[in-house]
């Protein structure tokens, strides 16, 4: 049965027959409670929410964190090079990754750059990249003065479409940026095929991907490099941070030399005191005494991250007009630093997606509708009529630049995208249970919304 194809009074039908209840795993039993715990009248129309209970706070810490940073503050030793706690989170962070190295900065976005500059992505070089995004991605690769190529989004799992790769791909390719988008998996499988064939580059943007893993190997080792961010949102937070990690010990040298002013390290040695260009991205001792921390909790919350995630699906999978995002089948686990679905408003009687994130948040479920098509806001219009850009590309490729910059899928799920965030997967199957008799609720009164 093709639930999208169903009226609403055919899908009240099979409800009330337990038809669609006993599609679901564990059924859709609270598409009966409604009534009884929220009132059958939309919040948003002056009826009773369906949750008034704030979800889980972020960020969390406890004690060990008040008394490892208070001893740092204690001792002056505040950075690097006058304490061990960054090089110690450094190979703790490696090992957890399963990564050789680790190379601590101050932020996912210098981790990138730092990333992008050790292997020698600059001037005239195109980078692959997803627009679907936080706009770091596309901000590292125009700040290295190098050309962000977007390939298509696949709409299903909000990831960059392998598919639209190689027709993006032309002499001056160095790179392919996979973005492992919300904390789902890229297809990496067809990403390091791909790259292998036209000799490229691999640099894992996993700053929302911590823990995720494609066929048991962690986001972040399946490239050349991978960059995480641990800023405050993310699931290993400590305000502002970053980590570059990899296994090329003579990169990774480059990558600690490059962040700490270009000083020798490991094989960049010199004859004098500062033998390759750097700059400063040092991490401080206390931002990495609160992720020592928080590494602690980081496995358990991806537990019950994943658990939420999969019930949440299970509950809202066959309302029509809400498609779950899908995991690549070589998904072996996801971070969920959102938890997204797709809503289709012809379904809901063609209530807009902005109305129903206002019904929804009205119910007491945060949400928002995540990124817009940024490639339309002027920032890549600006770095095409740069100094720079106007030096190192030619003008016929710039002209060809601007008519390829379309995304129709992208733009499409711009429009339909609903995310949760990942505090709320952090609840109990109880509060999982209130986003989804929201979001029937919603269904069941979206002749009321119009
Ligand atoms: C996908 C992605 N890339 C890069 C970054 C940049 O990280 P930061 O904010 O730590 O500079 C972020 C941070 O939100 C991100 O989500």
């Amino acid at each position: 049965m093709d639930k999208n194809n169903l009226t609403r009074r055919e899908f009240l039908a099979a409800a009330s027959t337990g038809t669609i209840a006993a599609v679901a795993s564990g059924g859709i039993p609270a598409y009966g409670n409604i009534g009884k715990r929220a009132g059958g009248k939309l919040a948003i129309l002056g009826g009773r929410p369906v949750r008034t209970k704030s979800f889980p706070s972020w960020p969390v810490w406890d004690k060990t964190a008040e008394k490892s940073v208070l001893s740092i503050l204690r001792s002056g030793n505040w950075f690097r090079g006058r304490g061990n706690t960054v090089s110690e989170f450094e190979k703790k962070y490696a090992e957890l990754m399963g990564a050789k190295r680790c190379v601590c900065t101050v932020n996912g976005t210098n981790a990138l750059l730092t990333a992008l500059h050790v292997l020698d992505i600059g001037v005239g070089d195109e980078v692959i990249v997803s627009p679907y995004t936080f706009i770091a991605t596309y901000n590292v690769v125009i700040g290295s003065c190098a050309l962000p190529v977007f390939a298509d989004t696949d709409p299903e799992t909000f990831q960059i479409n392998p598919d639209k790769i190689e027709e993006r791909i032309n002499e001056n390719t160095r790179a392919i940026l996979p973005v492992h988008i919300l904390g789902l998996p890229a297809n990496m499988d067809r990403i390091n095929a791909i790259a292998k064939k036209h000799n490229l580059l691999v640099i894992e943007d996993a700053c929302q991907a911590w823990l995720a893993e494609w066929r048991g190997k962690k986001c972040g080792t399946l490239g050349d490099l991978g960059c995480f961010s641990f800023q405050n949102s993310k699931h290993l937070p400590c305000g502002e941070g970053g980590a570059v990690i990899g296994d090329d010990d003579e990169v990774m040298d480059r990558c600690f030399s490059y962040h700490n002013c270009g000083r020798p390290y490991g094989s960049v040695k010199g004859t004098s005191g500062y033998p390759i260009i750097g700059t400063n991205r040092r991490m401080t001792e206390y931002q990495a005494a609160i992720l020592l921390s928080q590494m602690k909790r980081l496995e358990k919350d991806a537990q019950t991250r994943n658990e939420n995630a999969q019930y949440l699906t299970s509950r809202i999978k066959d309302i029509p007009g809400i498609v779950p995002h899908k995991l690549y089948e070589g998904v072996t686990r996801a971070a969920y630093h959102l938890y997204p679905f797709r809503y289709k408003k012809e379904h809901f009687n063609n209530v807009s997606r902005g109305r129903f994130l206002s019904a929804l948040s009205a119910e007491g479920i945060p949400c928002s509708g995540g990124y817009g098509p940024q490639y339309k806001d002027g920032l890549i219009e600006a770095a095409l009529n740069s100094k720079n850009f106007k030096r190192s590309f030619s003008k016929a490729r710039l002209n060809q630049y601007r008519e390829q910059n379309h995304y129709p899928d992208n733009d499409q799920l711009c429009k339909e995208a609903v995310w949760l965030s990942q505090r709320l997967l952090l609840g109990t199957k109880r509060d999982m249970d209130d986003i989804a008799d929201a979001i029937l609720k919603i269904y069941e009164n979206r002749d009321k919304l119009a």
